[in-house]
């Protein structure tokens, strides 16, 4: 295979890490913009190639030592050989890359990226493959574009309190007779060992998703014995079909809680297995509070659309006369019922459903925030957005390239006041972002 000589340029939306040759994009398989490298080409294309470094001649400035001893074999962490205020900055320079290339937009107020003053050890949710091999049980995480278990036993970016957990799980698992499943051969009954959690509030549930029941409550037992104080609670969730999807429909609690309890700007929230919760709390808090701080002061209606257990909607309440809330989610909505009981907060609305068919039926809000899957905006919202004209709109998105799409639309009606992006993920090429957008008058 032919070998190039490059200096790798920047990082693009995706994560990659990309160069040009002879007028064609060159990926470069864990390089860091400012690296000089060697790179065997693994792969040429029409349009652009492949490559692999054979040898890192100058290694790029933002280059540092992986904190992890799985990097890079898990593919948990992309970016761990990334030093963290060059990833700040390169995730900035991706949000510009799909603002220009996608959006068609120059002059847009992009605010440097936030980013955790100790970006380790922030994330509540580890959702874990498993394996049983002749001895042992292996826990972990796919390698990168494979279905091979890397065996961990701790990881430096989850809740330190999933650790001894993990670790001890794998003990009680290789005495247990439970069988675990065989994706290739779809037998087995244990697919997943997922551990949710708050550094808040201290809880841990543990979520087995199963194949068919399976889960008997003296095993739940010994697992929570494993740390009484946090694991309050121990459900299985069912999911019989031959799929890549983790989750199946049905939940059952073995012992404890169906739930661990978040708490957010003096706010406890309910999260039960199947419910969404922001992964980094730190950062979500912080995004909250900017919200907060650069909102009116009162609103007569604020759609809340895309609204999971209610962390947004809960969040302005106290400055509408009505929030109302839009989720799919079945578990997620059951939630926000009862965290807007336990929150007080009886001016909250929730609606079940799909926000593309049920936002159409609503009258105009004067404060509409979304805060959608990475799939960006449905036709409907748009079209909602360009009809009943809202005042504002809070736009929360985690994929720079269907944000930019979906502001390209919007700028017409609109003017970005800001965009403020976060950390919620650091070491992987994930971004999230805040835009205030405001009705041209
Ligand atoms: C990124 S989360 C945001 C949740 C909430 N803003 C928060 O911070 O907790 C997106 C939520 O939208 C829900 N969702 C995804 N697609 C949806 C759709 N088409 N209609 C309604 N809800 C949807 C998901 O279940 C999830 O709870």
């Amino acid at each position: 295979m032919k070998r190039i000589f490059l200096e790798v340029e920047k990082m693009i939306p995706g994560g990659d890490a990309i160069s040009y040759y002879d007028g064609k994009a060159v990926f470069v398989e864990g390089g860091v913009p400012g690296d000089r490298v060697e790179v065997e080409i693994v792969k040429e294309k029409k349009d652009y190639l492949v490559g692999r470094i054979r040898r890192l001649l100058e290694p790029s400035e933002a280059r540092t030592e992986a904190l992890c001893p799985y990097f890079p074999e898990c593919g948990g962490c992309q970016w761990q050989m990334v030093d963290y205020s060059w990833q700040l900055k390169f995730k900035r320079d991706i949000i510009l890359d799909a603002f220009r290339r996608v959006g068609k937009m120059e002059q847009v107020p992009i605010g440097e990226v936030v980013g955790m003053d100790y970006p380790w050890h922030f994330r509540n949710k580890a959702q874990y493959p498993l394996k049983r091999t002749k001895n042992r049980v292996l826990i972990g995480y796919y390698r990168e574009g494979t279905h091979h278990i890397v065996d961990i036993d701790s990881c430096p970016v989850q809740l330190k309190q999933f650790d001894p957990v993990l670790k001890g799980a794998k003990e009680i698992l290789k005495r247990e007779p439970l069988t675990i499943y065989n994706e290739l051969k779809h037998y087995g009954k244990l697919r997943h060992f997922v551990l949710r959690g708050s550094e808040n509030t201290g809880e841990t549930l543990i979520v087995l998703v199963v194949k068919e029941t399976a889960i008997v409550k003296t095993f739940a037992e010994k697992l929570q014995a494993l740390d009484p104080e946090r694991i309050i609670g121990v459900v299985e969730n069912i999911n019989p079909k031959r799929t890549n999807v983790i989750y199946g429909p049905r939940t059952r609690k073995v012992l404890g809680r169906p739930y661990y309890m978040e708490k957010v700007l003096g706010k406890s929230f309910r999260v039960s297995a199947l419910s969404f919760f922001q992964v980094n709390v730190k950062q979500v808090t912080k995004l909250l509070e900017f919200m907060r701080s650069i909102l009116g002061d009162w609103y007569n209606l604020v759609i809340d659309a895309y609204a999971g257990v209610g962390l947004f909607a809960l969040n302005v309440a106290d400055r509408a006369r009505v929030v109302i809330g839009i989720e799919e989610s079945t578990s997620s909505v059951k939630d926000a019922h009862e965290n807007i009981g336990i929150n007080n907060q009886f001016n909250v609305e929730y609606y079940e459903g799909k926000v593309e068919n049920i936002l159409p039926t609503m009258g105009s809000p004067d404060l509409l925030l979304l805060d959608p899957p990475r799939k960006g905006l449905e036709k409907e919202v748009i079209d909602f957005i360009i009809d009943r004209k809202p005042r504002e709109i809070v736009y929360v998105s985690c994929n720079p390239v269907t944000l930019a799409r979906d502001l390209k639309i919007l700028v017409e009606n609109y003017d970005i006041e800001l965009v403020q992006p976060y950390d919620f993920f650091p070491h992987t090429h994930h971004v999230e972002s805040l835009v205030f957008l405001k009705l041209r008058s």
